[in-house]
């Protein structure tokens, strides 16, 4: 025999009526966080973040580059290898009058991650592995890598050196930086 239905049968229970209720409740308060994510994000300094902090040029052993001492041993000319950003290796470059240039160049090859030494008597930074070269402030002049070395400032601060993301026009090409 058949069930009668009634009325009272289409009134949701009271469990399921807190479930929906729940459920819409829910479903605006993530549109909600959604719309607000964007405000809470704008007043959230840049500097929390850890994308685009400096870091001291380091020395082979891990200790700050002492700038002072650093010029006493390294003529103009020189290039030479201290760990940078994100411990890449990058080379610190010595300019005329015992100053060192306002860019570091990453050492990273940019045909295969060869680490690319610089090779004083040709002017030039000469990638081993395949033959890649670079000029004296590494922009590539001979593949087959494909772009120049990156670059990363460094400046000068008590007696450090502080290499930062190099987000500027690269000004060996004029070009924007390929690796931001
Ligand atoms: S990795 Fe430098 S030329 Fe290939």
């Amino acid at each position: 025999m058949a069930q009668l239905t009634g009325p009272a049968d289409d009134v949701p229970s009271m469990g399921r009526r807190q479930f929906m209720n729940f459920l819409m409740f829910g479903s605006e308060a993530l549109v909600a966080a959604g719309a607000l994510y964007p405000v809470i994000k704008y007043f959230i300094p840049p500097s929390s973040g850890t994308g685009s902090a400096g870091v001291t040029a380091k020395d082979a052993l891990g200790n700050d580059i002492v700038v002072s001492d650093y010029l006493a041993s390294h003529p103009a000319g020189d290039r030479s290898l201290a760990q940078g950003l994100k411990g890449d290796p990058t080379y610190i470059v010595v300019e005329g009058d015992q100053a060192i240039a306002s860019y570091g160049i990453n050492a990273v090859c940019t045909h295969l991650g060869c680490v690319v030494p610089w090779n004083a008597s040709e002017n030039k930074f000469m990638c081993p592995c395949h033959g890649s070269q670079y000029d004296n402030t590494g922009k590539v002049v001979r593949g087959p890598a494909p772009l120049s070395l990156a670059l990363v400032h460094a400046d000068i601060a008590d007696n450090k050196i502080s290499f930062t993301p190099w987000e500027e026009t690269d000004f060996r090409t004029g070009e924007d930086p390929w690796w931001t």
